[in-house]
């Protein structure tokens, strides 16, 4: 396939663009990159010859054509943790997983606190990304809550938002002054919402499970009491306030509440939290042991947290979906249950386990597809030419099958982190190409371009 400049027609797909309203069968076609045509059959005759003889084509019948996805919340580990995942490797295992842009957070070493190391990032994504990376600055200085960085140096530099990442600034007063420079700059404040004194050595939810196993928990209340904190000042302020990875039953309901009095709050719940429970934990081979690929922060929860998630991403209370992919090495997980890190890679396992709440009627595809695309580009208000398929916007698509069965082994992963707590789930649904910034950077073995001569 030319990568150069795509000329390239997609034939028969269903098409869904929530930012647009489409919902319909039909072709979209690629002119130089660019969004070119969307929706009808594009007749031979509309074509000029010119552009006829560069153009490939894809059969997608069955398959669902929407706008490429966009994570707004992942750790690429670089610079620093190049052992759990490079730019590169991160980027890739991004494709695979349909996206064709990701937001990676701070928490690296040298963390994101200044214009430097952001640069650093930006460069090396633009070397050897191969979908778009969007940097989060940090709120302090070295993610330590004791100075804020300089946002408007942050800003300058290309941040998408601002966050100290699991490390949350428990200083209110700081919070507030955070949260007034972030809205001097239009951008988010992104928080990690974690009462660190109430978490304090929590390994799983606090609850039955814990209760059971006797295990240290982390009860809903460290969430929610940050979640009320913030939304507080964030009200005070009139910052811009994004809740990463609600994972309670009373933070949506905060979240809720905020919303009908128009604070200015967003949010997003990862894949994991829709779809897992506490009981995870127990998954592990070969006898139920613990697993340690199931302990992540905020920790899986219960089924009326999951229930609630759901109905709040339903109701738009929770406006998008984020990964939080969080690969680690297998040292680094297969440790002890109580060492072990927080974390799930999530790229690569999004799709197939987000779709099951599709096929179990729990949300609608269209729902879905649109928290993983126009939501967060709402949030990511930086770039305008994501999270669409409008005409004249560089071709950044996703296609996937609702319905092809595949089996997870995290040995197949591209991603460096193997720390999955779906391994050997059967899944319904794939994502069989991803193009970002027009050009094609996932394909699945079984689809095959051809050069158009003999199909238009
Ligand atoms: O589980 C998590 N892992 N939660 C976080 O907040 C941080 C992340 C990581 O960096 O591994």
């Amino acid at each position: 396939m030319n990568n150069e400049a795509m000329f390239l027609l997609i034939h028969g797909a269903r098409i869904i663009d929530p930012s647009q309203g489409i919902d319909q069968v039909g072709d979209l076609l690629i002119v130089e990159g660019k969004i070119a045509q969307v929706g009808r059959a594009i007749l031979s005759g509309q074509l000029s010859e010119w552009t006829k003889k560069k153009m490939e084509t894809l059969d997608a019948t069955g398959l669902i054509v929407c706008p490429g996805f966009i994570d707004i919340h992942c750790h690429l580990r670089e610079p620093g943790f190049e052992n759990k995942e490079t730019i590169a490797t991160g980027t890739k295992a991004a494709a695979i997983g349909g996206f064709v842009a990701v937001c990676c957070m701070p928490n690296t070493d040298p963390p994101l606190d200044n214009a430097a190391v952001v640069d650093w990032v930006k460069r090396k994504a633009s070397k050897d990304g191969v979908v778009a990376v969007f940097p989060i600055g940090c709120i302090t200085k070295n993610r330590k809550g004791e100075e804020l960085t300089d946002f408007a140096e942050l800003t300058e530099a290309g941040v998408v938002g601002f966050s100290d990442d699991g490390a949350p600034v428990m200083n209110s007063q700081l919070m507030r002054r955070a949260l007034e420079h972030s809205r001097t700059l239009g951008l988010p404040i992104i928080d990690h919402c974690e009462d660190k004194a109430l978490s304090a050595g929590g390994i799983i939810n606090e609850g039955r499970m814990s209760d059971k196993l006797r295990l240290k928990g982390i009860p809903a209340a460290a969430e929610e009491v940050m979640v009320a904190r913030d939304l507080i000042l964030a009200k005070l302020t009139r910052a811009k306030l994004h809740i990463a990875h609600v994972s309670t039953k009373g933070s949506m309901e905060l979240i809720r509440r905020a919303k009908e009095e128009t604070i200015p709050v967003t949010s997003e719940v990862t894949p994991h939290h829709l779809t897992l429970t506490e009981t995870q934990i127990t998954s592990g081979p070969p006898h139920k042991s613990l697993n340690p690929n199931a302990k992540v922060n905020p920790p899986l929860r219960t089924v009326e947290d999951v229930n609630a998630l759901i109905e709040g991403l339903k109701e738009g209370v929770i406006d998008a979906i984020a990964t939080d992919h969080a690969p680690h090495t297998s040292a680094d997980k297969n440790c002890g249950l109580e060492a072990a890190a927080f974390g799930i890679s999530g790229f690569e396992t999004a799709l197939g386990c987000l779709l099951s709440l599709v096929h179990q009627g729990k949300l609608s595809l269209v729902q879905l597809i649109s928290k993983l695309t126009h939501e967060p580009a709402k949030i990511i208000a930086r770039n305008n030419e994501l999270g669409t398929l409008k005409i004249g916007v560089p071709a950044n698509i996703t296609l996937l099958d609702p319905d092809l069965e595949w089996v997870v082994n995290s040995h197949n992963f591209v991603s460096k982190g193997k720390n999955t707590p779906y391994e050997g789930y059967r899944f319904r649904g794939k994502i069989m190409a991803t193009i970002a910034n027009s050009k094609l950077v996932h394909i699945d073995d079984s689809l095959v371009i051809k050069q158009s001569n003999a199909a238009i």
